[in-house]
């Protein structure tokens, strides 16, 4: 019978804690659009997330789309620069109905949108992308932008891109399909469009 697996190396413990260390907010960005494969990790980050009794009634949005971006950013005072990726933490009344969470009460469903949060902007990290969240913004503004059903409340927006001068990487790899838990929790472009 082989051993079971020992704890993951002390050397990526001191990784995480100087990455932890290092993030700052991103209010600039370079125009030039962030890689699928790497949005797609940044997603499965979030997708990741600590949910409280496992109720996982937020939803992930992922905006590329300027368009979109520019008026989602016409409803958002918070957000201060031009990001060329977004990704829009919403929660889904209809989970959260199914769940029998009462949104207005719970208050562990806004803990769920910073562990989402939190997980996706320290994967950005480890990418070199640069994030900011957002929370000063028209719920409604945002909504009738996006389009998106009565069922989905946006909570948080979380602004992506490359921080301004700084070099992306040249990207060659293609992302494979999602992965069943990106495809359960993470929307591209429309609110319930699952990513291929
Ligand atoms: C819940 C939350 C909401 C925030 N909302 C905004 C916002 O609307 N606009 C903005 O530019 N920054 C926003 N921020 C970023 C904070 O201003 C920033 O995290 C803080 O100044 C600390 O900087 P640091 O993250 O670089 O350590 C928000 C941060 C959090 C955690």
């Amino acid at each position: 019978m082989s051993a079971p697996p020992g704890p993951p190396a002390p050397v990526e413990a001191d990784g995480l804690l100087q990455l932890l260390r290092r993030r700052r907010v991103c209010r600039r960005f370079s125009d030039q659009a962030v890689d699928e494969r790497r949005l797609r990790m940044v997603l499965e980050a979030g997708c990741w997330a600590s949910s409280a009794s496992n109720n996982r009634i937020h939803r992930l949005l992922l905006v590329r789309d300027q368009r979109r971006i520019d008026l989602v950013r016409a409803m958002s005072p918070g957000m201060l620069g031009l990001p060329t990726a977004l990704v829009v933490i919403c929660t889904d009344l209809d989970a959260a109905a199914r769940a029998q969470v009462r949104v207005d009460r719970d208050t562990t469903t806004w803990i769920d949108v910073g562990t989402a949060a939190m997980n996706m902007m320290v994967e950005a990290e480890a990418l070199g992308l640069g994030t900011c969240p957002t929370t000063s913004f028209s719920r409604g503004g945002v909504r009738a932008a996006l389009e998106l059903p009565p069922s989905a409340v946006p909570e948080f927006i979380l602004q992506i891109g490359w921080p301004a001068g700084t070099e992306p990487p040249a990207e060659t790899a293609a992302p494979g399909p999602a992965g069943r838990r990106l495809r359960a929790f993470a929307y591209a472009e429309r609110y319930g469009t699952p990513l291929a």
